[in-house]
C-alpha cells in the first residue's frame, strides 16, 4: 500500500494553542529533556512585526509589505535564556514583547504573504533536526503530519495570571484589565482570520493544563510521545 504522507526523517513535535496557554515554557522544557530544537515561531511574527514598526510600512499596502519580506532575514539562535532572534542580523529579542509589539502582531500574522514567509522556513527547520515547535498553525498547517500533536489549551483567567505575572516581572507597567482585553483581543484575531485560524487539529490530543504545573504538563507529554514511538 502507497501512503501519501511523505517519509520523515525527524521527530517532530507541534504544539499548538492560545496566546500565555504555557505553550512556549512547556515547548521549551520538553526540548531540553529530549535534547532537540525549540522553535518559538510566535517569536517569528514578532520580529516581522518589529520589522514593519520600526520601518513604518502601511500595513494596507501590499507593495510595502512584498518589499521588506523579500530580503527579511530572521535567525534563530539558542541563547542561555532561551530562543535569540536576529533580524537582519541584528539580535532583538529584547524588543520583541513590547506594548507596541503585542498590540499589532495579531493583524501582521493574519497577512498571508506574512504566513507564507514564515511556514516556509519552519518547514525547512525541520528538515535537518528533531524540533519541538509551538504555535497556532504548527499541527494544521506546517507539520501535518508531525509525530505528535499537542493542543494546549487553558481557561481564560489562568492565561490572564500568567501573562501579568510575565510582564510585571519585566517591568512592564499594566492592570489585570489590560492584559485580559489584549489577550481576548489577539484570540479573536487569531481564530477568525482567514488564513490558518487557531484550531485543533483533527489529530491533536487536546491537554488542559489549567489545574497542571509545568512539570505535570511537560511529563503528560514526554509519555504521550513515548506511547507513539
Ligand atoms: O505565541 P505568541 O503570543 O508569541 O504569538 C504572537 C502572535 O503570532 C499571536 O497573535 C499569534 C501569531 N502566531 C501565529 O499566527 N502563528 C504561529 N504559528 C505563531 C504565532
Amino acid at each position: 500500500m502507497t501512503s501519501t504522507q511523505p517519509k520523515r526523517d525527524y521527530t517532530i513535535i507541534a504544539i499548538d494553542g492560545p496566546s500565555s496557554s504555557g505553550k512556549s515554557s512547556v515547548a521549551r522544557m520538553v526540548a531540553d529533556t529530549l535534547g532537540y530544537t525549540y522553535v518559538d515561531t510566535g517569536a517569528m511574527y514578532r520580529a516581522v512585526t518589529y520589522d514593519f514598526i520600526s520601518s513604518g510600512i502601511s500595513l494596507e499596502s501590499d507593495a510595502d509589505i512584498s518589499t521588506r519580506l523579500s530580503d527579511m532575514t530572521i535567525d534563530l539562535h539558542a541563547g542561555d535564556r532561551g530562543q535569540e532572534v536576529l533580524l537582519r542580523g541584528m539580535n532583538i529579542t529584547p524588543y520583541l514583547r513590547t506594548p507596541e509589539v503585542n498590540e499589532l502582531v495579531s493583524e501582521v500574522a493574519a497577512i498571508s504573504a506574512v504566513r507564507r514567509r514564515l511556514v516556509e522556513q519552519q518547514q525547512t527547520i525541520g528538515t535537518t533536526q528533531h524540533v519541538v515547535m509551538d504555535g497556532r498553525d504548527i499541527g494544521t498547517v506546517v507539520f501535518p503530519s508531525a509525530t505528535l500533536k499537542i493542543y494546549l489549551s487553558c481557561d481564560l483567567e489562568s492565561r490572564v495570571d500568567r501573562r501579568l505575572t510575565e510582564l510585571v516581572t519585566q517591568g512592564q507597567d499594566i492592570t489585570e484589565d489590560e492584559v485580559r482585553e489584549n489577550l481576548m483581543h489577539r484570540d479573536h484575531i487569531d481564530s477568525t482570520r482567514v488564513d490558518s485560524p487557531l484550531r485543533k487539529a483533527a489529530d491533536a490530543i487536546l491537554l488542559d493544563n489549567s489545574q497542571l504545573t509545568l512539570q505535570e504538563t511537560h511529563d503528560r507529554i514526554i509519555e504521550l510521545l513515548e506511547s507513539r514511538t
